[in-house]
């Protein structure tokens, strides 16, 4: 097992009504900036649930961030903060709201010359503006972790962003949410998630016992959950399984002390910047070329998954490895997630030699758990997956 270190100072506060317990968590004298999306939260009763827990706090709000959070978008909402003298920021939504929140949280403290910088130039922030999270959407982990993605449509840029300063102060998760979650919302949470942990876990074996059973335990629990929550959505018992388990797939743990890839995240965004494809079908027309083309550097936890997780028996470790994608791909599609780039848009010739320039600009040459993924290889790979 690899050294670490581990804090997570974020509190969760996960169950039936815990809405409810919000009015104990944000300073009294705080001016809080509610965030929300494009308007979810106004027709599934969570928008009267928050406001009943802000009653007695001097609030603004800012609505409409879109999916996938928008540059232009937050700036408005950054001019709204600093108007309004705003000390407190409350994201009410899923991964995008948060992530436009976490963005506001850096940018509100951030004395450079444009908050772009943060996102262009990469810089970590130790401190931000403090937040909390009413998580609508089970997906990301961003209500438990200190990343963000950030979207600027002019350029076509989709950027990550971070720190230790980003961690949400607490979280309110309660599973009901999800009942007002649309299908394809759903299955994008799942595959999401599930692909979280298979960034974190199928690499190369590294001794980390307890870290694999977590991982194996997080993608088991998904698969169990799946049907039940596609079928039924108001079913508490799956819809508590799943709200945690994505929470647990990215909140730092099941990373510890363990290699990690994301080499599938890196060139999902970019098909998203493109295309504004989902992040999570991104994931599903990526990964499965991904580990075809690792196949060698991969073949053995990719055994251990698919012995592990997905009961496979017969057969060596390369034979257990390729039927392992195969029931990869075949979740995604059980999830009626498409996995071929050709499925979502006709226009995808030139797409792998785009985003391979752009790795190379960024000076990106060398991605995955053994930093050897040039960018002539995400081209080679980008191109099994049109
Ligand atoms: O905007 P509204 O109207 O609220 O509707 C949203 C949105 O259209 C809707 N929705 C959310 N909760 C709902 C609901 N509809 C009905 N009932 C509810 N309870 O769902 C739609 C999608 O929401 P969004 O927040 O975009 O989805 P998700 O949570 O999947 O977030 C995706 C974003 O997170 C980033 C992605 O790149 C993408 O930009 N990620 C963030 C990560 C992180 N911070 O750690 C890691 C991930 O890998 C990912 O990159
Ligand atoms: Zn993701």
């Amino acid at each position: 097992m690899n050294n670490f270190e581990f804090k997570n100072p974020t509190k969760i506060i996960f169950g039936k009504d815990a809405i409810e317990k919000l009015e104990n968590e944000i300073p009294k004298d705080a001016k809080v900036l509610l965030l929300y999306g494009g308007g979810s939260i106004k027709k599934n009763g969570i928008y009267e649930q928050v406001k009943k827990g802000l009653t007695n706090y001097d609030i603004v709000e800012f609505g409409g961030i879109p999916a996938n959070p928008e540059y232009a978008v937050l700036v408005d909402a950054l001019k709204v903060i600093k108007e309004e003298k705003v000390t407190y920021l409350l994201a009410v939504g899923g991964g995008s709201v948060i992530d436009g929140t976490k963005f506001l949280s850096s940018a509100a403290v951030y004395e450079g010359e444009t908050p772009w910088d943060i996102l262009s130039k990469n810089i970590r922030t130790e401190k931000g503006m403090p937040f909390g999270t009413v998580l609508t959407l089970p997906a990301t982990g961003s209500e438990m972790n200190s990343g963000a993605v950030i979207t600027r449509k002019e350029t076509k840029e989709k950027l990550a962003m971070g720190g230790p300063g980003l961690f949400p102060e607490f979280s309110i998760l309660d599973p009901q949410v999800i009942t007002s979650i649309p299908k394809r919302q759903l299955a994008n949470g799942l595959t999401d998630a599930f692909t979280h942990v298979l960034e974190q876990y199928l690499t190369y074996p590294n001794d980390a016992v307890l870290q694999d059973r977590f991982a194996e335990g997080i993608l088991q629990t998904i698969i169990e959950v799946t049907p039940k929550i596609l079928k039924d959505p108001t079913d508490y018992k799956a819809a508590s399984n799943f709200m945690w388990s994505c929470t647990m797939a990215l909140n730092g743990l099941i990373q510890k002390g363990v290699p990690t890839d994301w080499a599938i995240h890196a060139m999902g965004h970019e098909l998203t910047a493109i295309f504004g494809i989902d992040h999570a079908r991104t994931l599903a027309i990526v990964a499965p070329s991904h580990y075809k083309f690792n196949f060698e550097t991969k073949k053995e936890k990719l055994a251990q998954y698919g012995e592990r997780v997905w009961n496979l028996r017969e057969g060596n470790t390369n034979d257990k490895a390729h039927a392992a994608i195969e029931k990869t791909v075949a979740f995604f599609h059980e999830l009626g997630i498409d996995t071929k780039l050709s499925d979502y848009t006709k226009d995808y010739e030139g797409t792998a030699e785009k985003i391979a320039q752009r790795f190379t600009d960024r000076g990106w040459l060398g991605l995955g758990e053994h930093q050897s993924l040039s960018p002539e290889k995400v081209e080679e790979i980008l191109k099994m997956s049109y």
